[in-house]
């Protein structure tokens, strides 16, 4: 009974960055060997994950990305590239890849936004698009206890009052083998680097691509936690304020979970302001 209110209530204000499933690592269970050190999540501890699949020659597992509203998600630029919007499609409530989910619900896309600068300052640059999901009654998606919207950040919320943050998705053990991805969705626990020291030769110094302030470092130094292949454009969430604000989107990374080799990720906050002015438009 309590959670159905909860439910309705939650429903009612639209709160985003909210669950009510909590996860808390445990440290006793061993590492999964999938997203790089990761630890299998429960059903719906990560409400505003998606994930994005095409259809090459049957559909197939693609991308991750993140809910933000009823009718958008977001995503890696580099994960739409050579596909047409009818070649993909978008799960909301999937956890286990090998079966149908409870809470699971399948949209086509409507439109897509690719960031007007992906690529021109590099590789891996402005690595960012918007997915407008296309749904029978407009209305989109349904929001449920399995099912919730992940915060945006503003262009100056402060990432460094983060104390913990989290990436999530069913990525494969190694990089580009899809054979090899997680049935279940992998969480990891990483830490947000400063640019500076990602800057440094011995990191990401004097490499083909330069790492820019709409990046985002996150990992762990030694080696041995990170997102990798096909965990792309799926969130890096940190808990600011008691909620969950999408700080990163999976991106980019040389090799996986590599010694001074950390993830690289679009930095959300930077694209504030387009991102508000391209999901009103798409909204609209
Ligand atoms: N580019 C990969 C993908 O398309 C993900 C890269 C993330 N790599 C990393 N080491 N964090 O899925």
């Amino acid at each position: 009974m309590l959670r159905l209110i909860v439910i309705l209530i939650l429903d009612y204000l639209e709160v985003c960055g909210t669950r009510l499933i909590n996860h808390f690592f445990n440290q006793h269970e061993w590492p999964q060997p999938k997203i790089i050190g990761g630890y299998s999540t429960p059903y719906g501890a990560y409400p505003w994950q998606v994930e994005l699949q095409a259809n090459i020659g049957g559909w197939e597992h693609h991308c991750g990305g993140a809910l933000v509203s009823e009718t958008i998600a977001l995503t890696a630029a580099h994960c739409l590239k050579n596909l047409k919007k009818s070649q993909l499609r978008i799960l909301v409530g999937k956890h286990n890849l090998s079966k149908n989910d409870k809470h699971e619900k399948t949209y086509k896309i409507q439109k897509i936004l690719v960031h007007p600068d992906f690529r021109k300052d590099g590789p891996h640059s402005h690595d960012i698009a918007v997915l407008k999901l296309h749904s029978a009654n407009s209305k989109g998606v349904r929001f449920d206890s399995h099912v919730q919207p992940i915060c945006l950040p503003e262009y100056h919320t402060n990432i460094n009052e983060a104390n913990w943050c989290t990436v999530t998705g069913w990525g494969a053990q190694k990089q580009d083998d899809m054979t090899s991805l997680s049935k279940v969705l992998q969480a990891a626990s990483v830490h947000l680097i400063d640019l500076e020291t990602c800057r440094h030769d011995d990191i990401y110094g004097g490499r083909h691509q330069f790492i820019l302030d709409s990046m985002l470092c996150a990992g762990n130094l030694e080696g041995g936690v990170d997102a990798c292949g096909g965990d792309s454009g799926g969130p890096l969430a940190c808990q600011i304020n008691g909620k969950f604000v999408l700080t990163g989107v999976v991106s980019w990374g040389d090799g996986c979970g590599k010694k001074n080799r950390p993830g690289v990720y679009t930095r959300v906050s930077y694209y504030a302001d387009w991102l508000k002015q391209s999901i009103f438009e798409l909204e609209t």
